[in-house]
Parts: structure tokens; sequence; C-alpha cells
């Protein structure tokens, strides 16, 4: 239940944001991972795209393409609460608004699997992070399943706005903490 409160009490501070106020945050949070060693060795990156009041990734998609970098994005299968990931070559074409709220997700004639087990890095989404990498999504378990298939988990690493820091979030068996949390103004291992 505490993590419903959490929920509740971070998305409202977030989407106290305006629009030109998440960019402005959002660049400085892009500008940070683009310096990290470990985002420019990896090949293959996986990476929620960004809607309403979450950081915005969707000039970083077009960025790592034109890095030569491959790109897949979570498509999210409602009924089984599944992740399924697609690979995305021409944003304009692979990433389409979908279903009611109008999500950017591949339409389903382009979808392009790939195997999980190819990717070096995710950006995950998230409503709340504590600074030992404990994470409180939307609450339908989507990365914490898609991340459990893992023989070995690639690199997690947050992209989260400072207000969405919080001192200690409740953690479950099955959450799997990230590696990094990105912020407008930190980076910060998990400690
Ligand atoms: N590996 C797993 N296998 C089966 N069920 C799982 C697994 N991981 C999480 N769940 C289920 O998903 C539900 C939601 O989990 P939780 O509250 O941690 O969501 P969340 O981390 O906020 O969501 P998300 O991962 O989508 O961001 C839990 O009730 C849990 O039973
Ligand atoms: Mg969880």
């Amino acid at each position: 239940m505490e993590k419903n409160v959490i929920r509740k009490a971070v998305l409202a501070l977030r989407e106290e944001m305006k629009t030109e106020e998440i960019e402005e945050k959002s660049q400085k949070i892009m500008s940070r991972l683009r310096e990290m060693v470990l985002f420019q060795q990896s090949l293959v990156i996986m990476t929620y795209v960004g809607f309403g009041s979450e950081v915005a990734t969707l000039p970083f998609i077009a960025e790592s393409l034109a890095l030569g970098k491959r790109v897949v994005v979570p498509v999210c299968m409602p009924k089984s609460k599944e992740l399924l990931i697609s690979e995305i070559k021409d944003p304009k074409l692979d990433l389409q608004p979908q279903g009611r709220i109008g999500l950017l997700e591949p339409p389903k004639e382009r979808l392009s699997v790939i195997d999980p087990q190819e990717i070096d890095l995710i950006l995950m989404p998230g409503i709340a992070f504590d600074r030992q990498g404990g994470r409180v999504g939307y609450g339908a378990g989507y990365y914490d399943r898609f991340l459990a298939s893992f023989k070995k988990c690639p690199l997690l690493v947050a992209l989260s706005f400072d207000c969405q820091l919080v001192e200690a979030v409740p953690v479950e068996k099955h959450d799997i903490p990230v590696d990094w949390i990105i912020t407008e103004n930190e980076m910060i291992p998990a400690t």
C-alpha cells in the first residue's frame, strides 16, 4: 500500500512541472547520460519513450541512431502484463500513437523483435527512486517481470527528475534495483 502513497504524491509533484521545465531538465539529464562512458560503450540500448511528465527521451533516440547505436523500445502487452521489445530504425515510422492514451509505440506491422540478451543498457522509467537503486514504477510489474527473464541483467540507468527522489522506497522480493539514477542535478550510483 505504501508504494501507492508514494506513487500518488510523487506523480502529483512531477505533474506540477510546466512543459518547458520538463524539456529543459530532460535535456540536462540527457547531456549527463551522453557523458557516461557506460553509455558510450553500449551498442544496443533499450529506452522507454517519454510520455506526459516523464523525462523526455525522443530526441535521445534519434541521437543514438545517428551515433550508430541500435535502439529498442518496450511494447506493453496489457493482457499478459508482458513487455515485448522492438527495434527502432526510423522513429517517424516505428513510433506511432497507440492505445487509449496515445503512447508512442511501434505499430503491429512494424514490430521488429530482437533477442533481449543483446541489450547492453536499459533506460528505466519510474515514478520514484531512492539512492539505493530502489524503484517504484506504475505498478503493473512490467519491468520487474521483464528483467527477471535475463540470464545476465543489462546495466540499468533510471532517468528521474530531482523531485522524484525519495528517502527510501518500499522494496519487495520481485523488485530489481537500478544501477544508476541520473537527474538534472546529479549522477547517482546506487549503493
Ligand atoms: N518477476 C515477476 N513475476 C511475476 N509477477 C511479478 C514479477 N515482478 C513483479 N510482479 C508482480 O507485479 C506487481 C506489481 O509490482 P510492483 O508494485 O513492483 O510494480 P512496479 O515496479 O511499480 O511496476 P513496473 O515494473 O511496471 O514499473 C506485483 O504485485 C507483483 O506480484
Ligand atoms: Mg517493482
